[in-house]
C-alpha cells in the first residue's frame, strides 16, 4: 500500500445518488473541522481501538523523521468514541487529500448517545500502509511525539488536542491517558 491513499480512496466509494454521508472522526478529526458540515455528533464505533501507531510523513513528521499519530486497530468487543459528521459527498475531495497518508475510507457502523445508529465511513491506516510504524510502548510513543513536527506542527499540539477533546467530551481512553502522563513526565 502507497503512502498517497488518494487514488485508491477516490475509487473506493461512488455515492450515486446519495447527498450525505456520515463520516465518523476518532483523531484529529475531532478537533479540527475545516470542512462543510451540516451535522456533527458525538458518537462511537464497536470492534475498534484507536491507537497512535500511525507514522505521519506529511502532518506531524517527514518521510526521515515520522511523527506518531492516531489511527485504529481492529479490536473485537473494544469501544473508539469520537465525533461523527454528517457531510456532502463532495467534501470527500479535501478529505481524502488531508488523510492521503495512508488513511483508506472504511465502513462503519456508528452509534449516537441517543441509541441511534447509521452506517458511515472511517479513515483507517492499516498494518499494511508504507507509514505505519506500530505497536510500542505508551512511553516510547510520548518519547517520539515529544520530539516530532512536520508541516502542520509540532506532534504533542495533536496529541494534546485530541487529549483535551476526549476530556470536553467527557470520554476517557486509556491509551490515550497513558501517554499523557508519559508527557507529563517528560515535561
Ligand atoms: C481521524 O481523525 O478520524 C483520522 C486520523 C486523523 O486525521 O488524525
Amino acid at each position: 500500500m502507497s503512502t498517497n491513499t488518494i487514488k485508491a480512496n477516490r475509487a473506493l466509494h461512488r455515492f450515486d445518488g446519495q447527498s450525505e454521508v456520515w463520516l465518523f472522526g476518532y483523531g484529529s478529526l475531532i478537533w479540527k473541522a475545516d470542512f462543510e458540515f451540516i451535522e456533527r455528533r458525538p458518537a462511537r464505533i464497536e470492534g475498534w481501538s484507536r491507537r497512535f501507531w500511525q507514522g505521519s510523513h506529511d502532518h506531524r513528521g517527514t518521510p526521515e523523521a515520522p511523527g506518531r499519530v492516531a489511527t485504529l486497530i481492529a479490536d473485537p468487543g473494544a469501544i473508539c468514541t469520537g465525533m461523527a459528521y454528517l457531510i456532502s459527498p463532495e467534501v470527500f475531495d479535501h478529505l481524502d487529500k488531508r488523510e492521503k497518508n495512508g488513511y483508506l475510507r472504511e465502513l462503519v457502523t456508528i452509534q449516537f448517545r441517543d441509541g441511534d445508529t447509521a452506517q458511515g465511513l472511517a479513515y483507517i491506516a492499516g498494518p499494511d500502509n508504507e507509514a505505519f510504524l506500530g505497536e510500542t510502548t505508551e512511553s516510547d510513543i510520548a518519547r517520539h511525539i515529544a520530539r516530532a513536527a512536520g508541516p502542520s506542527g509540532f506532534n504533542r499540539d495533536y496529541f494534546q488536542h485530541l487529549a483535551d477533546a476526549l476530556r470536553e467530551l467527557g470520554e476517557v481512553d486509556p491509551h490515550i491517558a497513558a501517554i499523557e502522563r508519559e508527557l507529563e513526565k517528560i515535561g
